[in-house]
């Protein structure tokens, strides 16, 4: 008899927990209204997961509620998160897609439920469900990346890697379309030769690119913004290249997670001499190579000034006012009202000033600076 009441007490105890857990769970999150909802594309690079810890540090102190989702890399994981923060009657949605065309059907059921929408960082392209972009000066940041490799090469025919961010993101054109600007006339004058696209030795003499003629040497230098396939790729181009293609090269690598594969199998290329190398994002592992000399540069985008922007917007939309802008973007079906932020150019000479003493990073994050 001792033990069955033992055994329904304990069974009581665990059923009464079980009730408390799912009310609480209920309270911080299920049902509870959410004012801005926040979309980002993967977890899998800390350029995304800056993002959400700038979030988090700008909102602590918000009267708004926000939720933030990551969609992994999926269209319809995005649309899915969509959808669950529409169903928390969310009045503002800031999202990055992962693919900006396939973006337009989330965007467009947000729309439809009155939601503002602010496309941040990639613009979402073709559809007219878009109110704002939120973004970084991308063509400047290509154009730096080539401006790099051009100040810092030395002689002539250097062979030069190309190599390009995923063509579902319209920001890989952008940075392509910046770094091409640049580096173009600088093939064309014999300062480098290309190395590993036939698509775009074809094309070298021309100094301005249409969509198509860019997409097509996307087509075989892309990343897809992984740094597997930037290894595979790099692996690929340096067994077909001959002596020629080698010794003192430069490589256009788009983000520092491409880069730093890319510095890797560059490096350990035994005839590859020297190799300099571009990226983008400032991220942590990056800055380390930056500091070690195995990465080139990179560009500091500033995402604390990306997460003000969209911030900012999103609170005066939810205040009722009318947000200020600074220019447009075509996204292929209308112009798209845009706020746009400087980017800044970091190698070893001014890591420490740009990252460490602006209180981006701490000094205690590197080794050797
Ligand atoms: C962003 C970059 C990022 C890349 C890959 C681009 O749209 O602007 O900062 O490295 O996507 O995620």
């Amino acid at each position: 008899m001792k033990r069955t009441w033992k055994s329904i007490s304990f069974l009581f105890v665990v059923m009464l927990l079980m009730a408390l857990m799912a009310a609480c769970s209920n309270s911080s999150g299920g049902s509870s209204k959410v004012s801005v909802g926040i979309v980002l594309p993967t977890k899998d690079e800390p350029r995304w997961v800056q993002d959400e810890q700038r979030f988090k540090d700008a909102l602590s102190d918000s009267e708004y509620t926000t939720e933030i989702l990551f969609s992994q890399g999926s269209s319809a994981k995005e649309k899915e998160n969509v959808e669950t923060l529409l169903n928390k009657g969310i009045e503002v949605l800031i999202i990055t897609p992962h693919d900006g065309a396939a973006a337009a059907s989330a965007v467009e059921a947000a729309k439809k439920e009155g939601v503002t929408v602010i496309s941040y960082d990639r613009l979402i392209t073709n559809t007219d469900a878009v109110d704002y972009y939120v973004t970084f000066d991308s063509v400047a940041v290509g154009a730096a990346q080539g401006q790099y490799l051009i100040d810092n090469a030395q002689g002539k025919d250097v062979p030069l890697y190309l190599y390009a961010g995923a063509a579902s993101d319209n920001n890989a054109f952008l940075f392509f379309e910046g770094a091409w600007s640049v580096l173009q006339p600088k093939i064309a004058d014999g300062t480098f030769k290309i190395a590993n696209s036939v698509e775009a030795e074809k094309l070298k003499d021309k100094v301005e690119l249409t969509r198509d003629e860019m997409s097509k040497i996307l087509g075989q230098v892309t990343t897809n913004w992984d740094a597997n396939d930037a290894k595979n790729k790099a692996q690929t181009h340096l067994t077909a290249a001959g002596a020629d293609l080698k010794g003192d090269v430069a490589v256009l690598a788009p983000n520092d997670g491409t880069a730093r594969s890319i510095a890797d199998v560059f490096g350990s290329d035994g005839d590859i001499t020297s190799y300099l190398v571009t990226g983008q994002d400032a991220e942590k592992a990056s800055i380390q190579y930056v500091i070690d000399g195995k990465q080139s540069m990179t560009v500091f985008k500033d995402v604390r000034t990306l997460v003000k922007d969209a911030m900012g917007i999103a609170v005066e939309i939810l205040d009722g006012k009318t947000p200020d802008t600074t220019g447009s973007y075509d996204n292929g079906n209308k112009e798209v009202k845009a706020k746009q932020t400087d980017v800044i150019v970091v190698d070893e000479e001014n890591v420490k000033k740009e990252l460490i003493d602006s209180e981006y990073y701490e000094a205690s994050e590197f080794t050797g600076l």
